[in-house]
């Protein structure tokens, strides 16, 4: 691996930061997001604050949870037809998810065809805390049932507005799998193979705020300071995971959650526990790298560590403390999966999750035997 940080994407951050959208230069926006923002009143806010500028707006509201390639064609037809040079998102992962997909077929297509595409100005705002979308170069795109990521810098966000009144409405359920969905980015980018110091120090810095934070605003989602907090742990492991990848939490998830229909957030919560024991060998002697590393992360939430299992018992105990006080059910079964359909789909989600671009970077090379062993725990 190349040694290096990239973090391409200016941000903004705090309350009403979404102002900056009056200094945008261009001439004509593509805003790419949901009915649910636009009843909300933001996706209007975003088009006022573009017209101060000068921008007329064009709105594509088609984004569905887990955009699939259907969600992206129709959106990119409008794309082409709009002659847009600003690019806005406006949503959660999925609406951001669906402007990256647009942005990067629009790209490949052109180029294909031998032209040049002219690239816009990319802006993502984000309204759930958070896949981190805004900030990498990353997107998530559902094809033929199966969840494909494709990662190219091209399709990083060149400016990303945190704005937490942006997601003053989320309902308490999504507050709770995108707040998991963050502590499992950072966890994931804190063991990585491909961790660095500066992959290190964001990610630290996400798991102490989701600790602080995401229990309070789960309960009381009008807290404006733990929405600003949450908010920013989102984006900082956003910037983490888009540095050094993520592992066989998100392989996993990304089969299941396509699988079974079961929210990003949630299909990674429900595995958090048994990946980090199997990652940190808990069954064995618990001394090796992994354990160190969630060691230091206990430490860190200051949990006794005075030795690598101590630590680790101790973070993943607090793990699943913060899953059982945010509602996040405790097994796959009780999220309504049928025992025989889940045991006809474990080969070929264990197939899919060992192919996965995710499995690379796992601190600890799984077979696909131990993936089948997971999943079935977690069952
Ligand atoms: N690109 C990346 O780096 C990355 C990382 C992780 C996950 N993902 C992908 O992102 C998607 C999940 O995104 P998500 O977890 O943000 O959920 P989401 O975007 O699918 O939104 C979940 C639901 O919450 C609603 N919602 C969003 N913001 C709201 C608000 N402020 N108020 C009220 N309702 C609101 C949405 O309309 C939707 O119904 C998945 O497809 C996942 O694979 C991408
Ligand atoms: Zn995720």
């Amino acid at each position: 691996m190349e040694d290096k940080f990239k973090l391409k994407s200016k941000v903004y951050f705090n309350k009403q930061s979404i102002q900056i959208l009056e200094q945008i230069k261009g001439s004509r926006a593509f805003i790419v997001s949901d009915s649910i923002m636009e009843k909300l009143g933001y996706l209007q806010k975003a088009v006022d604050y573009l017209s101060k500028a000068g921008i007329s707006s064009i709105v594509f509201t088609g984004v569905r949870p887990d955009p699939d390639i259907k969600v992206i064609t129709e959106g990119l037809k409008l794309y082409e037809e709009s002659d847009a040079d600003v690019l806005v998102a406006i949503g959660g992962g999925s609406a951001i998810d669906t402007a990256k997909g647009i942005l990067y077929f629009s790209w490949k297509l052109k180029s294909e065809a031998g032209g040049e595409m002219k690239k816009p100005l990319f802006i993502a705002i984000p309204s759930t805390s958070g896949t981190g979308s805004e900030v990498t170069d990353f997107t998530v795109i559902t094809s033929e049932g199966t969840k494909v990521c494709i990662v190219d810098e091209f399709i990083a966000p060149d400016i990303a507005i945190l704005d937490s009144t942006c997601i003053q409405h989320v309902p308490e359920r999504v507050v709770a799998d995108t707040g998991i969905d963050v502590l499992v980015h950072a966890i994931e980018a804190y063991v990585s193979t491909n961790a660095t110091d500066f992959t290190d120090a964001l990610a630290e810095k996400a798991v102490k705020l989701i600790f602080e934070n995401v229990e309070k605003l789960y309960n009381d989602p009008k807290n404006p300071d733990a929405r600003d907090r949450v908010q920013n742990a989102s984006c900082m492991a956003g910037m983490a995971f888009a540095n050094s990848n993520l592992g066989i939490n998100h392989s996993l998830a990304h089969a299941l959650g396509a699988t079974f229909h079961i929210s990003h957030g949630r299909s990674n919560a429900i595995l958090l526990n048994t990946v980090m024991e199997y990652n940190s060998n808990l069954r064995g002697s618990a001394n090796g790298y992994v354990a160190e590393r969630y060691a230091k992360l206990a430490t860190i939430l200051q949990l006794p560590a005075r030795t690598h299992r101590e630590g680790t018992v101790n973070f993943i105990q607090a793990v699943a403390r913060l899953k059982k006080a945010l509602g996040v059910e405790d097994t796959i079964r009780k999220l309504g999966v049928d025992e025989d359909e889940f045991e006809r789909a474990l080969d070929q989600m264990s197939e899919k999750a060992m192919l996965d671009r995710c499995t690379p970077t796992n601190p600890r090379q799984p077979s696909k035997e131990d993936l089948i062993g997971i999943y079935r725990k977690c069952y």
